[in-house]
């Protein structure tokens, strides 16, 4: 792990620098020209992200736990190498071990258009060996500006074949879930999470009216998420991904859940960008795969 003495010389004066947050979780906070951004390196997790002039674009919970090993509820947690309970093995941990880890800190600069750009990497240890028994890098790259560009590689560093699932699981804060809308979904075919898995068919628009869990699958359309209450549409583009989620707990499911606010699921709705079931990819030894998102504000 990186102490904060360590990662004094990746700072950049008044734009980077590194504190110790909740728990003494080690964190960055950008303040620069054109967002502010908090990123724990437990998980590599980005919990905010303000463009300047903005509402917060990602929807943290107040209930989160900030604590090695455990997730963080809300920003963009890294889903990897299995997507929700794990296949024949629903004692392992959900969604994979990547948000769980300590994450190290390879380069931190700013490009001459002010973007900051972080660049963290997760290599395989014993831990994630006992769970999935494969080498592997991951290199995940944030660019925080007036848009906010995230990509994460996945290379094979073992010497046989892998399969894994991924996402960047995206909350979005929103005024009123019952009042937005998602679109760029239309006849993309999904899995019904709510609905024991049943396979369905979508007509746009999206709209959040009770507990929704879809796995979207084969689609690589961008997603607009437009919210009347905030005045703004966030829109979300995508390369290397086949699959989205839309995810909103409703009622029943946040009552359930310890680290969120029985109260909370207005605000939020996550559109994750994915590659999982029928998306689950394959690598050869030495090959590289890469994810983007890149998220992006309009004012209405
Ligand atoms: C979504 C899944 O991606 O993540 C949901 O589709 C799940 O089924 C949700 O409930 C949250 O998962 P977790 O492990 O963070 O509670």
């Amino acid at each position: 792990m990186q102490l904060l003495t360590e990662l004094a010389r990746f700072e950049i004066p008044d734009v980077l620098r590194f504190d110790a947050g909740p728990s003494g979780l080690v964190r960055a906070r950008v303040s620069a020209a054109d967002a502010a951004a908090v990123l724990y390196f437990n998980g590599a997790h980005l919990a905010e992200y303000q463009p300047v002039g903005e509402d917060d674009v990602l929807f943290t919970s107040g209930k989160s736990a900030y604590e090695v090993g455990k997730p963080i509820r809300g920003g963009v947690p890294i889903i990897f190498p299995w997507f929700g309970p794990r296949k024949d093995h629903p004692e392992h941990p959900m969604h994979g071990f990547a948000r769980t880890k300590v994450w190290t800190l390879r380069e931190a600069g700013q490009d001459p258009d002010g973007t900051v750009v972080l660049i963290f990497t997760l290599h395989d240890d014993e831990q994630t060996r006992a769970l999935w028994p494969h080498s592997f890098e991951l290199r995940y790259t944030v660019r925080i500006g007036q848009v906010l560009q995230l990509s994460l590689e996945v290379k094979n560093t073992s010497d046989a074949p892998f399969s894994f699932e991924e996402a960047l699981h995206t909350y979005f804060f929103v005024d009123s879930v019952q009042d937005v809308t998602v679109t760029g979904l239309d006849g993309a075919e999904y899995y019904d999470k709510t609905d024991g898995l049943k396979r369905k068919t979508e007509t746009d628009p999206v709209k959040i009216a009770a507990e929704t869990d879809r796995l979207y699958v084969n689609t690589k359309s961008a997603c607009v998420l437009d919210d009347p209450g905030f005045e703004r549409q966030i829109v979300v583009e995508k390369a290397g991904s086949d699959s989205t989620v839309v995810w909103n707990p409703w009622i029943a499911k946040a009552a359930a859940m310890p680290d969120f606010g029985d109260e909370e699921w207005p605000s939020m709705l996550c559109i994750e960008t994915v590659n999982a079931a029928d998306n689950t990819l394959s690598l050869d030894p030495g090959a590289t795969h890469r994810m983007d998102v890149t998220i992006r504000v309009e004012r209405k």
